[in-house]
């Protein structure tokens, strides 16, 4: 059956592939977001995607997410350590999702270790550059059957 999936990211993401690259690698966002979209569209599952730094957007695509998509692929950047109102919204979707990483954030400074969306989503995956978007839609499909 044929899937829908939001790709969402968060603040400063879209500096990927000059931010820190010694955390975050070399590649941009939108090499991130093509090579997911080639290797979702051999799967026959659409990816629609969008980023935003402004936590309210990002709030407000959530919303607009239900009823349109099948599961959500979140990356929330540094509003994961503290933002109740994505974690507000991720809940009120009550869609599958699963919070991604670049980095292993456990691995990293302790204010990072902290989720707040982590409880409201099937799962977490951080830690394996660019190919944690992939295993996040792997999972998320397989959880979807
Ligand atoms: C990040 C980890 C966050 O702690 C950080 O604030 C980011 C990127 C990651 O993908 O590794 O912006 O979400």
């Amino acid at each position: 059956m044929s899937r829908t999936i939001l790709l969402l990211n968060g603040p400063n993401l879209n500096l990927l592939g000059s931010r820190e690259p010694e955390v975050y690698g070399s590649d941009t966002l939108a090499d991130i977001v093509a090579g997911l979209r080639e290797y979702a569209t051999g799967m026959d599952v659409r990816l629609i995607d969008f980023q935003s730094n402004i936590e309210g957007e990002l709030v407000d695509r959530l919303h607009e997410a239900r009823g349109e998509v099948d599961g959500v692929v979140f990356n929330p950047g540094a509003f994961t350590h503290y933002s109740v109102a994505l974690r507000d919204a991720v809940s009120a979707t009550e869609l599958p999702c699963v919070e991604t990483h670049l980095s292993n954030t456990l691995a990293r400074e302790e204010f990072r270790h902290t989720s707040m969306i982590a409880p409201v989503c099937i799962g977490i995956v951080a830690g394996f550059g660019p190919a944690s978007y992939r295993i996040a839609l792997d999972a998320l499909l397989a959880h979807l059957g």
